[in-house]
This record gives C-alpha cells, structure tokens and sequence, in this order.
C-alpha cells in the first residue's frame, strides 16, 4: 500500500491505532512498537508495495543470469553503496594538517567501518615501515624498555569497543548568532567507533616497574608534529592500551600504525599515534597541545586545562541535517549516544522542540565508553517539528541544552561541545540544523 500523494494527510485505521500509542507530542511512538510488539498494520504508514504476483514471477535480472565477478584479496564496498569521508579540499599552507569526518548519517550501528574512521592529523600521516619503529618506556621506571613491533605482537592482549571523538568535535554548534546549514556528519563527524585490540599499559608499566614517586606518563608520536600528551598514572594503569589492531586488521596508517596509545572515553587527542615513547614523570609535560590548545576557555579570561573525558551527548543522525523526508507517514528516528565518564542509561526525544519528550529504545548491549544507537517511531504529518535527543550516563550526567552549555564558556571555546542538537523539519519535510 503506497500513499503516492505525498501531500495528502496520512488517515487511516493504522494511523488512529498507532496515535493511541502517542508518547509525546508531534507524532512520536511509544518504543513498544519496536520491540517485537505488532506495529498494528503500520505497513501502510511506510512504504510497503502490495506484491501484484507470487514471487516466483519476479522477472529474473541480469546478475542472476551469469557467474558473477571472482573473490578478491582485499573487499570494498558495492559500487551502488559508495559512501565517503567528509574531506576538505588539502591544506596548502601547512600540508597533511587536517581532519576529515565519518558520514554518521549514512552508516547504521555502531562501529565505524575502518576506512571511515575520521582523522585528526597535525601533520599529515607518516608512512612507518614497522621492522624499524620502536616504543621506548623510560623516565621514573626502574628499568627502560624499548619495544619492537614484532615485540609488542608477543604480549597478551585484550580487545575492546571504544568510541573515539575529538574534542573540537560539534564545535561549529557553539558558534554564532545563527546555526550553520551542515549533515549530522559534517557537524558531528569527528566522532567514531571501533573494535581496538592492543596490549595493555599496565602489563608493559609492570615488566618496566614503577619507580617511587611517579604519578603521570607523558606519550609523543614518531610523526612530524611530535605530539605529545600527558596522562595520569591511574588512567594508564586502569585502561590505556597500545592499540595494535583495529576491527580485527592492523591498525590504519591514518590511526597511528604500526601503533597507538588509546585513552578510552577521553578527547581524542590525548590517543597518540604513531606512539615512540612513553616517559613516566612526576608532573605533566605541558605540552603546546595541553597549553595552547585543547583547553576550554572560560568567560573570566582563564582556560581550563586536562579536561579530559568527553561529555554525556546524543546526536539524531536519521532524519538530520540536509536530509529530505519525501513521504508522509512512520519514520525511525535513531542516533547514537556515548559518553566519557560510563555507559549510556537513557536516551530521550522530543519531536516538538523540547516541549515534551519520549524514552527511546536504547541498545541492549551497551558497552562502557562505546557509541549506543537508539530508536524511536515517529509519525510525521506534514506538520513543521523540531526533533532533538538528550541523553544521560551511567554516572547521571545529563547532556545539556545548547544554552547551558554556551554558558559555560568564552564564546571563543569550540572544544568539548556536548550541547543538545536541533534539526528543524519543515513542511516540505526539509531538514536543517537550528539553534532552538
Ligand atoms: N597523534 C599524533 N601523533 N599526531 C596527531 O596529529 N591527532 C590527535 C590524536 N593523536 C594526532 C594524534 C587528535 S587531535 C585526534 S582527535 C585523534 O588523534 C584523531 O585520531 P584519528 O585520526 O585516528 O581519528
């Protein structure tokens, strides 16, 4: 059944049955209809053709007719399916400086396919031949130790998921009078997740042996920026890993091949690639990326410094910015949720600009430090809506409204952005980023 006039108001039996499940305002369902629960016929409110013929009369098409293309070394993506990092044209001025964003409207699940992982670069990607790079841990040890990658290979390691996000990650959403007109990727795409399997800090820290005294490590990368960051003992110890793998294949050079220091749930900065060294100390280094960046100005003038988790944030990645809703009818309003200090406990929406809002089904799998989809039903009817997500943490961390979090800062600080986002759904069923 298709309702092919688009403009006509959706009515129907379906339509009435679905309303009396209405769990706030403007059209949104309760989560009941997402778990298994009939959605009372609703096929009519999608897009479902009723079959004219049995199946077996489909016409048969021309791949089904002759042997297909042969198995291959390495698999990419269907030619219909060509989804593509949200990259800038090249840094002219300071060549391999950039970032390029995951397209977080165009994927489902969580985990972020490894060629669409975003990069953050200070100076390009150095391109290491692993047999002749090496980890070196020293400082308060009370024994140096330098690791080759075949080394590093030999250790126990450990596999976990973990979201990373840059902290300047959103960061055009803390800007200006008016929002800018971008997709849930371009704004928000500097956030990604993956499997990392690598060897735990602890278990290096333990065969190099703490000296008396030591309280932070300070890590530098091997490529041309030298970044480097500071990080405290207990963080280190509690769950650091130099990653080795990501999704299962060697870690990308774009991540930090042939390794990485990951930091879970904190900025994405301080998750050093191309990791060279790991000097234990008595203070942080304060490195130019913990001094004159990466800290959050505040209205008094000062910066906050070693900010480190990433705050408790929701972004609706489906309907959202520069999407088109071309039919009347049921929709799934998904997103996803993540936060530095735990796991997600809930996720709301509102579909009414934060008037009233409805519990959304949240994964059940939830992982501490990890990317949670969530989903709802909505109905839409033509009507203009606003559609935000808030979520909360397992520590009880409530993302903020844009207006809270603007509050807090200069209105120079573009870092650690967690602000509610709002996407404005016109008439026409235009999408658009908005302050609301
Ligand atoms: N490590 C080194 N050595 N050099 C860098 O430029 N960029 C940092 C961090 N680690 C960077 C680095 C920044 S700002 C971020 S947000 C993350 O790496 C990005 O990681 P990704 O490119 O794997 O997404």
């Amino acid at each position: 059944m298709q309702n092919n006039n688009k403009n006509e108001p959706v009515g129907s039996e379906e339509r009435i049955a679905l309303l009396k499940d209405q769990v706030a305002g403007n059209g949104l369902i309760s989560r009941r209809h997402l778990l298994g629960l009939s959605l009372a016929g609703a096929g009519g409110l999608v897009t479902s053709s009723v079959l004219a013929a049995d199946a077996g009369m489909l016409p048969r098409p021309a791949w089904s007719m002759a042997p297909g293309r042969d198995p291959s070394e390495y698999g990419s993506p269907s030619s219909h399916a060509q989804i593509k990092r949200l990259a800038p044209a090249p840094n002219a001025i300071s060549p391999g400086t950039g970032a390029s964003r995951t397209p977080l409207h165009l994927l489902q699940g969580t985990i972020t396919p490894n060629s669409l992982h975003f990069e953050r670069h200070h100076a390009g990607v150095p391109d290491i031949d692993p047999a002749q790079h090496r980890l070196v841990l020293h400082g308060m040890v009370r024994q140096p130790l330098e690791f080759s990658y075949e080394d590093l290979l030999a250790y126990p390691m450990v596999s976990r998921v973990y979201f990373l996000e840059c902290s300047g990650n959103s960061g055009a959403n803390s800007a200006g009078a008016s929002a800018s007109d971008n997709s849930a990727g371009g704004l928000h795409g500097l956030l990604s997740c993956a499997e990392w399997t690598g060897v735990r800090l602890s278990t290096l820290l333990d065969e190099a042996g703490v000296a008396p005294g030591a309280s932070w490590i300070t890590a530098t990368g091997a490529d041309a920026a030298s970044l480097g960051r500071s990080v405290p003992l207990d963080k280190a110890l509690r769950d650091v890993i130099i990653a080795l793998y990501q999704n299962g294949e060697p870690i990308r050079p774009e991540q930090g091949y042939p390794m990485r220091m990951f930091v879970p749930g904190w900025e994405g900065n301080v998750s050093v690639k191309w990791l060279t060294q790991i000097k234990l100390t008595d203070g942080p280094a304060n490195f130019r990326d913990e001094t004159s960046r990466y800290t959050e100005l505040l209205p008094d003038g000062k910066s906050l410094q070693f900010t480190y988790p990433m705050g408790v944030k929701s972004v609706i990645t489906s309907p959202s910015g520069q999407m088109t809703l071309t039919r009347r009818g049921l929709h799934e309003v998904t997103g996803l949720a993540w936060s530095g200090s735990g796991s997600i406990r809930r996720v709301e929406i509102s579909a009414d600009g934060g008037r009233t809002w409805a519990d959304a089904l949240i994964d059940a799998d939830q992982r501490e430090l990890a990317l949670t989809r969530f989903r709802l039903p909505w109905l839409w009817e033509g009507a203009e809506a606003v559609l935000q997500s808030r979520a909360t943490d397992s520590a009880g961390n409530v993302q903020p409204s844009r207006a809270a979090w603007v509050a807090q800062y200069s209105p120079a600080n573009r870092y650690h952005y967690n602000g509610i986002q709002s996407w404005a759904v016109s008439a026409q069923g235009e999408v658009k980023n908005v302050y609301a």
